[in-house]
């Protein structure tokens, strides 16, 4: 790698994994619990605001339990020590990036610590249930949702996220399928733009085939590897 200056990196539940935080798409991962269409659309909310919110509730107790593991702590640290542009794009709704200490991240699906009033518009930091129906602390309408981004839902700042893209140099997806459109397409996105691309998953993901360079192994080894090469021989 030569001249890198500016970088995006994607990352996905993959590299929450090893916090204990379930993938979606794994044997046994949730979407092989619960079924998309029940607690990840507007419509299934819809239909059951109740079984959405108690979904939702469940994950974020557990997720405020767990740590980060040692690929967010690189990641962070990328961030304090990379001197050039650097976007932490995450598809998670976990808040382990930050918790880590890195700065510089976007939560393009949302995140489960903000509440949402669907009457007001106005976003609020949340960690306790919503299953009761609390009032917004703004407006006062019992219209909370969790602030993340559902089936048939447009993902947020798209459009930083793809001046991002444009002004890098490197691409880099950290534990993701690649199956969840836009963020599975930045990758195509980043070589029309002959952007050099680097994958680390456990293992080939569906758009594996995209990157210049792919390594399979777990988050927690492969991501502080590569901050190390970053951080030991990039152009800062
Ligand atoms: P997936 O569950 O689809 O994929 C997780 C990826 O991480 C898989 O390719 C695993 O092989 C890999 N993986 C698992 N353990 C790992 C480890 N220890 N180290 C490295 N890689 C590991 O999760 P996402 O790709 O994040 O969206 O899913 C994308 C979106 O689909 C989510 O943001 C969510 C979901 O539906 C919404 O809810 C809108």
């Amino acid at each position: 790698m030569t001249d890198i200056r500016n970088i995006v990196v994607l990352t996905g539940a993959g590299i929450s994994a090893e916090s204990g935080i379930d993938t979606f798409r794994s044997d046994g991962g949730l979407w092989e619990q619960h079924r998309i269409e029940d607690v990840a659309t507007p419509e299934g909310f819809a239909r059951d605001p109740e079984l959405v919110l108690r979904f939702y509730d469940m994950r974020r107790e557990a997720i405020l339990q767990k740590r980060p593991n040692p690929a967010h702590d690189a990641i962070a640290r990328l961030d304090a020590e990379w001197q050039g542009e650097l976007l932490i794009v995450t598809q998670n709704v976990d808040d382990l990036h930050e918790r880590a200490g890195a700065r510089r991240v976007l939560h393009m699906h949302g995140t489960h610590l903000n509440a949402w009033c669907t009457s007001c518009d106005a976003r609020t930091p949340w960690t306790g249930p919503m299953i009761d129906r609390p009032p917004c602390p703004v407006c006062e309408a019992r219209s909370l949702r969790p602030d993340v981004v559902w089936f048939g839902e447009m993902p947020y700042e798209m459009e930083r996220i793809y001046s991002a893209i444009h002004r890098a140099d490197l691409f880099v997806s950290i534990g993701t399928s690649g199956a969840v459109y836009p963020a599975a397409g930045f990758v195509r996105d980043a070589r029309q733009l002959n952007i050099e691309t680097l994958e680390l998953n456990l293992e080939r993901s569906q758009g594996s085939q995209w990157f210049h360079r792919s390594r399979q192994g777990p988050a927690s080894q492969l991501v502080p590897d590569w901050v190390d090469e970053m951080l030991g021989t990039g152009t800062r």
